[in-house]
């Protein structure tokens, strides 16, 4: 499979999900691998959509890729599905919380008379498995992050969200969030298996995209 001429759909950096007007939950990712991936494929000569969340790097421009900025997990996913039936391979390479807050606040919430606040979170939606269930002629490349059993976990992953590849990142002082290097494996159906070198995110984006289109 070659991605030149293909439309490719990435999710790249973090969801917030709002407690109140002012405040939100949050993670730490800066959006480098995803936006990293996107370079590589526009390179390659692909359409890209990048659905977007909090991120820390700039992103690119180029005529072949379109840019929906999103904030929580459901704008994510609603932006995903508005564009999924044409695309023909996804990179799912967001950090989504699982949880929001069951009730935000319409106000901006007050200190004053509180000696103690609690939120009740709620589960999100998960995209990628949503993505899954309604995939025909896409590939869905997922991404996870696990510190204990990791490959075990990732490929449960891989077969529960009906996805044809998860990328996991490898967990090291080197590697994740904010980072400009990182380490992977890539975890296939059929058990087989790809471990990648600690590189550059902007290297590794363009040698993961080559092994895709040798494996695919
Ligand atoms: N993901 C998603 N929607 C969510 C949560 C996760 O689409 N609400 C996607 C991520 O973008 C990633 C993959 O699912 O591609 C795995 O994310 P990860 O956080 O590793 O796993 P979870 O499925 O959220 O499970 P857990 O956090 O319990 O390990």
């Amino acid at each position: 499979m070659e991605f030149k001429g293909k439309t490719v759909l990435i999710t790249a950096g973090g969801t917030q999900e709002n407690i109140d007007p002012v405040r939100y939950i949050g993670n730490r990712s800066s959006g480098k691998m995803g936006i990293a991936l996107a370079e590589s494929l526009l390179a390659k000569g692909a359409h890209v959509i990048l659905v977007l969340g909090s991120h820390q790097v700039l992103v690119p421009k180029h005529t072949n890729l379109k840019v929906l900025q999103v904030q929580s997990a459901e704008d994510m996913l609603n932006a995903c599905m508005s564009e999924f039936d044409k695309v023909d391979v996804v990179f799912k390479a967001a950090a989504v919380a699982d949880f929001k807050v069951k009730q935000i606040a319409t106000d901006k919430i007050k200190k004053q008379g509180l000696t103690e606040l609690s939120l009740t979170l709620e589960p999100t939606v998960d995209i990628l498995k949503t993505l899954g269930a309604n995939k025909k002629q896409q590939m869905i490349i997922g991404f996870a992050l696990e510190t204990n059993n990791a490959e075990a976990n990732a490929q449960k992953k891989l077969l529960e969200k009906n996805i044809d590849a998860i990328v996991l990142n490898i967990p090291s002082e080197k590697t994740g969030f904010g980072k400009d290097t990182n380490q992977i494996v890539v975890l296939h159906k059929d058990g087989s298996r790809w471990e990648s070198k600690l590189l550059q995110k902007t290297e590794l984006a363009t040698i993961l995209c080559e092994y895709l289109e040798e494996k695919f």
